[in-house]
């Protein structure tokens, strides 16, 4: 594991966007993994950025997401479709039928679960998955005690996930449910990095670094992977 502290959230922003950048440089029809929540934002206005200066495109990039709640259709702003959609997807030319997320509103969801893994296995598998880290260690939404050998499935959302989440619903009510990829299929990505920041992720972090493989702390298995990096910093003193 690459550990890379930066001095901001900027320089984190910037940091995660080149490696994003380097990555489309070496394969242009590159399979991306793509995170929601706070931490990724500025990496995508980044890359955003760079697009409308015509310094990157995604016209060959195909991308799936991590996670979405179960319940949310793409037209509720609390969503992760609706998330990717503001952030990123709006405003690059990535093509509508290479974005993936999964579907939280399906009839049937095993059945989503397992057409999302096929999907994943038919573009030629990951080459770099972005994830954050909750801090009960969670990645996707992997929650402590998940299986290092699950799949795309669907999960409860623990307690400090809700907690923590609770702040991008405004007093609504939070869903209890997710689809996510599973810790194998990250696993399986060629390379990932692991965007973490602010201080509410130090003690995650540090148990990351500690290095001990548990179920009990899922980014854990993260230690098992060859080619991982974790970009990380925290806010100085009177910074939010
Ligand atoms: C998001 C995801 C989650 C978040 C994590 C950190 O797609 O899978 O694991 O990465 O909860 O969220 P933030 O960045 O909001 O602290």
């Amino acid at each position: 594991m690459r550990w890379i502290k930066v001095k901001d959230y900027e320089e984190l922003s910037e940091k995660a966007a080149e490696i994003l950048m380097k990555q489309l440089e070496s394969k242009p029809d590159s399979v991306i993994g793509l995170a929601t929540g706070g931490t990724p934002i500025g990496m995508y206005q980044q890359l955003v950025s760079r697009y409308e200066r015509g310094d990157i495109s995604f016209a060959r990039v195909t991308a799936f997401n991590l996670d979405e709640y179960i319940g949310m259709g793409k037209e509720q702003p609390e969503s992760f479709h609706a998330y990717m959609e503001h952030h990123f997807f709006g405003h690059v030319d990535l093509s509508e039928t290479s974005r993936h997320i999964p579907d939280g509103m399906a009839e049937n969801l095993e059945e989503a679960c397992e057409a999302y893994e096929a999907d994943i296995q038919a573009s030629g598998g990951i080459d770099l998955q972005v994830v954050g880290i909750g801090q009960n260690g969670h990645i996707g939404f992997n929650e402590p005690g998940t299986s290092f050998q699950s799949r795309t499935h669907v999960t409860e959302l623990s307690a400090s996930t809700r907690r923590a989440n609770a702040k991008y619903f405004n007093g609504k009510e939070m869903p209890e449910q997710a689809i996510t990829m599973g810790l194998q299929t990250i696993m399986k990505a060629r390379s990932i990095v692991l965007l973490a920041y602010g201080h509410e992720k130090r003690k995650a972090l540090d148990q990351l670094r500690t290095g001990t493989i548990t179920e009990s702390f899922p980014a854990s298995c993260l230690h098992e992977h060859p080619n991982v990096t974790v970009l990380y910093g925290e806010e100085s003193e009177g910074e939010d």
